[in-house]
């Protein structure tokens, strides 16, 4: 019998739950053990592993969050944390697992992927582990992930899991906060959560009719704030009654300095002369209750993972379950971590044309 884990690591994100139920069903319908692994990879550090059956995971396909805790593992980024993971499965005679998370997440999936091999054989010399496991079934480790970040950052897959979500949460904010801003004809400025990816700033901006956006993939040249504050005028002048500027929180100018929400609403103010106010709207972003996007895709998702668990190839090489023009597909797992870093560099490389061509349509029409 086939005993699977699964883990949720990193930021949490709305699609969670609805993950972990059909993983865990697909799984049991097809034969298997699941086991939770708790808190991340803090759980396979420590050894917080639980059975899970159908009933563990009812009613929580419309819950936000992860019933099964997330972190972020300062612990398994060492080589002797990951020993212990490798320990850890063994001793609980698991050798699937599925990692929900982030790029992070899924680097340390492959990392452990990597040394597994090496980690068995210091388990051996150790006596820690039997000499046999190695070679055994039991010593062939699968690995699958599935990407859950409201950031859509992600190379490989069209929407991860939790975007949809945080960005119909960001659009109620913004549709509640533009009725007292017209009200008192102010301008606004949201900030978004998206570390150094501005898909939420760009669909929320699109979605409410912003007049200014600020993502990290296009930076302003010097000289953008009269450039706004004309453009902002130009709107006043025809009856529009407040203004909406959304920033990303990893925005940045041409030069590669950060653009902060409170810098921009001094300009308003003190250049433009406008009555200004800021919302940052941070975690809220994060919660909630997952939408019919995000249960969908988190369904047909698990589903494959599980699929994948149990194809021959599943041994070879750890893979990645995305979505590419609304079918699942399997993609190299570091082949797209490693896409997705590189945004990172060019970013920081002021790369600009390079970056949007790796975030695809959304950024380059
Ligand atoms: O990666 C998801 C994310 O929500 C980012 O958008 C944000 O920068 C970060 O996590 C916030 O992390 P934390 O919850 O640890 O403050």
């Amino acid at each position: 019998i086939k005993r699977i884990a699964l883990l949720t690591s990193g930021g949490d994100s709305c699609g969670m739950n609805p993950a972990i139920r059909a993983f865990v069903r697909a799984s049991l319908i097809k034969g298997a053990e699941v086991f939770a692994i708790r808190e991340g990879y803090n759980g396979l550090v420590q050894d917080s592993i639980i059975p899970l059956n159908w009933g563990s995971v009812a009613s929580i396909i419309n819950r936000g969050g992860t019933i099964i805790g997330t972190a972020r593992s300062a612990e398994f980024r060492t080589r002797e944390g990951r020993k212990k993971a490798a320990f850890n499965l063994i001793k609980n005679k698991i050798n699937n697992l599925l990692v929900i998370g982030g790029d992070g997440s899924l680097t340390g999936a492959n990392l452990l992927r990597e040394e597994w091999f090496g980690l068995l054989s210091e388990l051996v010399q150790e006596k820690l582990i039997d000499a046999s496991i190695p070679e055994s079934d039991l010593g062939k480790l699968s690995i699958v992930g599935m990407v859950g970040s409201i950031d859509n950052d992600m190379y490989g897959t069209d929407i991860t899991i939790g975007a949809d979500t945080a960005s119909h949460r960001i659009l109620e904010c913004i549709d509640s906060i533009l009725s007292t801003a017209v009200s008192h004809q102010r301008s606004f400025v949201i900030e978004v959560m998206g570390r150094n990816c501005g898909w939420l700033a760009l669909v929320s901006g699109l979605a409410t009719g912003a007049d200014y956006i600020f993502a990290p993939e296009n930076p302003p040249e010097a000289g953008w704030e009269d450039v706004m504050l004309e453009g902002l005028e130009r709107g006043r002048v025809s009856g529009r009654r407040c203004s909406l500027i959304i920033v990303a929180e990893g925005a940045i100018d041409s030069n590669g300095n950060p653009i902060s929400s409170s810098y921009v609403r001094k300009v308003l103010e003190e250049k433009g002369g406008y009555d200004a106010r800021i919302t940052i709207l941070g975690h809220v972003q994060r919660g909630g209750v997952p939408t019919y996007c995000d249960r969908y895709i988190a369904t047909r998702m698990a589903v494959e993972a599980v699929n994948y668990l149990f194809s021959k190839t599943a041994t070879c090489e750890p893979m990645m379950i995305g979505m590419v023009g609304n079918r699942v597909v399997r993609k190299p797992l570091m082949a797209c971590v490693k896409e997705t870093q590189k945004i990172g560099a060019l970013l920081k490389e002021k790369k600009f044309k390079e970056v949007v061509q790796l975030r695809g349509p959304l950024f380059e029409e």
